[in-house]
């Protein structure tokens, strides 16, 4: 069967640049051969993570069911944008309500980080502060990462960048990310025989 890539965008607005940034991710890994599941942090609703609130009543359904959806798949995709320099709030507290949960779903998956800010450095410094819950919990972040800068103003109506080479190099680079994702699956397969 084809892979399967997970591309969630961490922003909850409507009119967010990293959806935009997401669905172009989407349509490009589709374009590759590769299935994709697209979902918004929205989509999960999960209060804010609070120990007293989880000896209650366990692990919220919207985790749970994140959790379902990030296990079916082979690998992720994060586009996310940056908060004082940072990771957003929302998007650590969705990693910390997963770390709660076993088998642990981002454990030896490939992971990916895209990013898009109206910055001129594209809200790179958030995927920095984003790799570090994510390694932590055992997921192989890939060293190339991609930031759309004024990303206010890359995006045409119909969804691809105004300036082609750019967009060239995002499916470069998410090329080469399946291809190391396709290898690492292979090899896991077949230590399972
Ligand atoms: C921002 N923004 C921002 N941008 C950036 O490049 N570096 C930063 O440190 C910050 N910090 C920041 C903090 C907070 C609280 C907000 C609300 C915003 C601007 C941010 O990049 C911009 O609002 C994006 O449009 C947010 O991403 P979405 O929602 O469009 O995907």
């Amino acid at each position: 069967p084809p892979m399967r890539v997970f591309v969630l965008a961490g922003s909850f607005r409507a009119g967010s640049l990293n959806i935009k940034l997401a669905s172009l991710v989407a349509r490009l890994i589709e374009e590759a051969g590769a299935d994709v599941e697209e979902a918004r942090i929205g989509e999960f609703g999960m209060p804010v993570y609070d120990g007293d609130l989880e000896s209650a009543g366990g692990i919220p359904a919207g985790t749970r069911a994140l959790c379902e959806r990030l296990e079916k798949c082979d690998a992720f995709v994060i586009a996310s944008p940056e908060y004082n320099a940072s990771v957003p709030g929302g998007l650590k507290n969705m990693i910390d309500w997963v770390s709660r949960t076993s088998p642990q779903p981002f454990k030896d998956k490939q992971t990916m980080l895209v990013s898009a800010s109206p910055s001129m450095v594209g809200g790179n410094r958030g995927l920095w502060a984003l790799r570090v819950p994510l390694e932590h919990l055992g997921s192989r972040v890939y060293p190339d990462m991609f930031s759309l800068a004024s990303a206010h103003e890359a995006f045409k109506e119909d969804g691809n960048l105004f300036k082609d080479d750019l967009q060239e190099r995002l499916r470069e680079t998410l090329t080469s990310f399946l291809r190391l994702v396709e290898a690492d699956t292979r090899y896991v397969c077949l230590r399972r025989r």
